[in-house]
């Protein structure tokens, strides 16, 4: 068996990958024993196969598009016909199957003859250190659309283990999960949290959608998935992440505020 990890040097691939055996039996791209892959670029599917003919389970991380549905069935036909037998898909609590984006490919994957599934996190840890860290450095505050909708935080340790389960139990328990962390949280909560570890005041100011597309724009990102960002902020103002949490399939242990202290010293956090 080998497991070919897309979206290697990513922030679910990375943590999944250390739970995978080591060497041939785990080919993850983008780390040391990584090989080349673009989901842009059809010519580049066959080079994982060609490194290694055992591949048979295929962890699928999209590439950052809107349309991702071409290039991800694309490949994931080719792995077919290559003699893949197994597809686990970073999908999202709001993306039901048939859905926008990897929706699309949940469904398609349905339809295949392959086990599957499709893993529906809600939002990650690392977003804080990702998305948040120009303004706490700058002002010490978090900015965006969210309002004061609550989200089921969730590690990406947590989300390897349940993908490390779907690829390696014999049957698949469950093929959708929707998967929240152990506690609903609002950004300002976050903020608390932050300045308790911090020992500086961190807040979280609320603007509007339109503003914030802007300010995504403003970060090289372009209109489309600006528009989807924002949107994405204005469905967890109104509750939306909160009524996924009552519905999920599985709970995370880990806690967010375990996160916050050991980046406490982190760059991305420091005041500048
Ligand atoms: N962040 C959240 O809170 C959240 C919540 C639910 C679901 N999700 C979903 O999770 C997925 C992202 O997973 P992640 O966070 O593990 O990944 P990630 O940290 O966003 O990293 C993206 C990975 O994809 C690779 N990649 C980007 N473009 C590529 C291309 N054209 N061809 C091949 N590889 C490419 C990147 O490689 P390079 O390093 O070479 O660029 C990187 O390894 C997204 O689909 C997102 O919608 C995210």
């Amino acid at each position: 068996m080998t497991i070919l990890l897309t979206g290697g040097t990513g922030k679910t691939a990375t943590p999944l990958a250390k739970l995978l055996p080591k060497g041939q039996h785990s080919r993850t791209i983008g780390h040391p024993e990584g090989v080349r892959f673009d989901w842009l670029d059809a010519s580049t599917y066959r080079i994982p196969f060609d490194a290694d003919d055992n591949i048979d389970r295929v962890y699928l991380v999209a590439p950052a598009i809107i349309d991702v549905f071409p290039p991800m069935k694309a490949f994931i036909d080719f792995a077919i016909q290559k003699g893949v037998k197994r597809f686990v898909l970073m999908s999202a609590t709001m993306l039901k199957e048939g859905g926008p984006m990897m929706g699309k490919v949940h469904e398609y994957l349905h339809s295949c003859e392959v086990d599957y599934c499709a893993l529906r996190p809600s939002w990650f840890f690392d977003n804080l250190l990702l998305h948040y860290s120009d303004t706490i450095r700058k002002h010490d505050e978090i900015v965006n659309a969210a309002g004061s909708g609550l989200i089921g935080w969730i590690s990406t340790d947590d989300i390897a283990d349940v993908a490390f389960k779907a690829f390696t139990d014999k049957v698949i328990e469950h093929t959708n999960p929707v998967m929240v962390g152990p506690e609903l949280l609002s950004y300002a909560q976050i903020a608390q949290i932050m300045s308790d570890v911090f020992g500086r005041k961190i807040t979280h100011r609320t603007i509007s959608a339109d503003e914030y597309k802007k300010i995504v724009v403003r970060r090289g990102f372009p209109e489309e998935w600006a528009a989807l960002v924002s949107a994405t902020d204005l469905s967890i103002a109104e509750g939306a992440e909160e009524k996924v949490f009552k519905q999920a399939d599985f709970m995370g242990e880990r806690r967010l505020r375990d996160f916050i202290e050991s980046y406490r010293d982190a760059e991305e956090w420091k005041s500048v």
